[in-house]
């Protein structure tokens, strides 16, 4: 069959979907049936849509390290991590070790009291990355949420510069132009929103220097801030040209817009610290998650402390700005998790940060090759390049239109240039099969991933391949 239509066709590709439903379904019977039940409860099954896939999602009983053993019996390896958070794997030892420590002194449930615990993570991130004050949140949606606001309030303008393809999480002021592809990505992504979500959100291209000029001489003076993820995540694993970068800096300054870096992907990922060092670009804010948890629920802005003040209390109304509540905004257990997770990566950044770039390299390497010795147009993305040579990322775009890599979020999005149903439905499903969980096309490394664990995942590639390709 002709994974990619340009041979046998459709017919050959549904057929081979409809094997891989059949043969999921049939070694799935209680995930299955607990799915029935829990979608009469939750719509669609659960709380977050990625996580449920078709035909039904697995549950999970157990995860360890590189390994979640589901509902049926079964065993994967998992390559997305608790989406790309955990760096050392499923539930590892030293975060399990500070939190049962806690636990067992009677302590770590919410008291409503700021704790000591959130000092201590403030302060090793805050010596990992430049930045003055930090304040946590829940989730890396409200921190980018607050990000913004504290920049509309700091500049006193409207306009939130954005990214094609650049997702921030689900609130009014980043839900335009994610990935819902018409023509081009700067739609809204979402019914109910304001009408600001549209008028008061621009949308420029990743990558494209002559774009954020056009933008910033039609829009600069009103432009608030301007958000971008150094390496764009969700929009297809692509960082960003250094030269990008550093322009953005330099337009943000000069019409006086915040810069926020989203880097609740990249900071610690890359090497113990926020990748704006590695490009050596300073934003005026960052927004942190994922792995500043440890694998609990935490996110931060961080910056400097002129635009930081204006949550604090105290500050006047009018400018002051609501970055506050949250019942469980740092939760002791989260804080301690963070902390033990953190130190762990700083002390051992020698050894971590090489490993985990070592096997991204591998994958990478090895899924270009394996899938295009089948006439599958791979491009796995994710190679950090002249940024850091550390990249545990691996995402896979199916370039149809013959490019050699993806730049933008657009090529990947553009069903014209991008085979998205080959990589999302059908790689992702005869994977499962297979015993591995991708998300858009592999997903990252962790150290508890080992050499042999990419080496099986590329045997089922090729497997897959010889299926599919020609
Ligand atoms: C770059 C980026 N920013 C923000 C978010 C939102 O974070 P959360 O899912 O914690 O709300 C995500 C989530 O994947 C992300 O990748």
């Amino acid at each position: 069959m002709s994974g990619c239509g340009h041979n046998a066709g459709d017919m050959d590709r549904r057929d081979y979907l409809n094997r891989l439903v059949d043969q999921y379904t049939k070694t799935h019977p209680r995930s299955h049936d607990h799915f029935r039940h829990a979608a009469q409860v939750l719509p669609g099954g659960g709380s977050h849509n990625l996580r449920l896939f078709s035909p039904f999602p697995f549950y999970e009983v157990g995860a360890t390290g590189a390994q979640i053993t589901d509902l049926d019996g079964h065993t994967y390896t998992d390559f997305w991590q608790g989406h790309l958070a955990n760096i050392l794997g499923h539930n590892p030892e030293p975060v399990i070790r500070a939190l049962r420590q806690e636990l067992e002194a009677g302590r770590g449930l919410a008291t409503g009291f700021p704790g000591r615990h959130q000092a201590e993570l403030a302060e090793l991130i805050l010596d990992r990355i430049h930045a003055q004050q930090i304040r946590f949140t829940t989730s890396g949606a409200l921190a980018t949420m607050n990000a913004m606001l504290l920049a509309r309030a700091f500049t006193g303008r409207k306009l939130v510069i954005k990214i094609a393809g650049g997702w921030h999480g689900a609130h009014p002021f980043a839900l335009k132009g994610v990935h819902s592809y018409r023509g081009g990505l700067g739609q809204l992504e979402s019914a109910g929103l304001p009408d600001c979500a549209d008028s008061e959100v621009i949308v420029t291209r990743f990558n494209d220097l002559d774009d954020l000029e056009r933008v910033f001489s039609q829009y600069g003076a009103d432009a608030a801030c301007f958000i971008v993820e150094p390496m764009l995540g969700s929009g297809g694993a692509i960082f960003a040209d250094p030269e990008y970068l550093t322009r953005a800096r330099e337009l943000t300054e000069k019409h006086g817009a915040v810069l926020i870096l989203d880097e609740v992907i990249t900071a610690f990922r890359f090497h113990p610290g926020a990748v704006a060092e590695l490009y050596a670009v300073e934003p005026d804010l960052f927004v942190l998650g994922k792995a500043v948890g440890g694998g609990m629920p935490v996110a931060a802005v961080a910056g400097r402390a002129d635009i930081m003040a204006l949550a604090a209390p105290g500050v006047p109304h009018g400018t002051a700005v609501k970055f506050d509540g949250g019942t469980f905004s740092a939760h002791p257990q989260a804080m301690i998790a963070g902390a033990a997770f953190l130190r762990h990566l700083v002390e051992r950044a020698d050894e971590i940060y090489p490993y985990l770039g070592a096997l991204g390299r591998m994958a990478r390497e090895g899924i270009e090759q394996r899938l295009g010795a089948y006439n599958i147009p791979a491009r796995a993305a994710g190679d950090g390049g002249a940024v850091s040579s550390h990249s545990s990322i691996v995402a896979v775009h199916i370039l149809t239109e013959g490019s050699d890599r993806a730049r933008d979020a657009e090529q990947v999005y553009d069903p014209a240039r991008s085979d998205v149903e080959l990589r999302d439905v059908i790689l992702k499903l005869a994977m499962l099969n297979e015993g591995f969980f991708i998300v858009h096309g592999y997903g990252a490394l962790s150290t508890a991933h080992t050499e042999h664990d990419v080496a099986r995942s590329l045997d089922a590639m090729e497997r897959i391949a010889a299926a599919l390709g020609n």
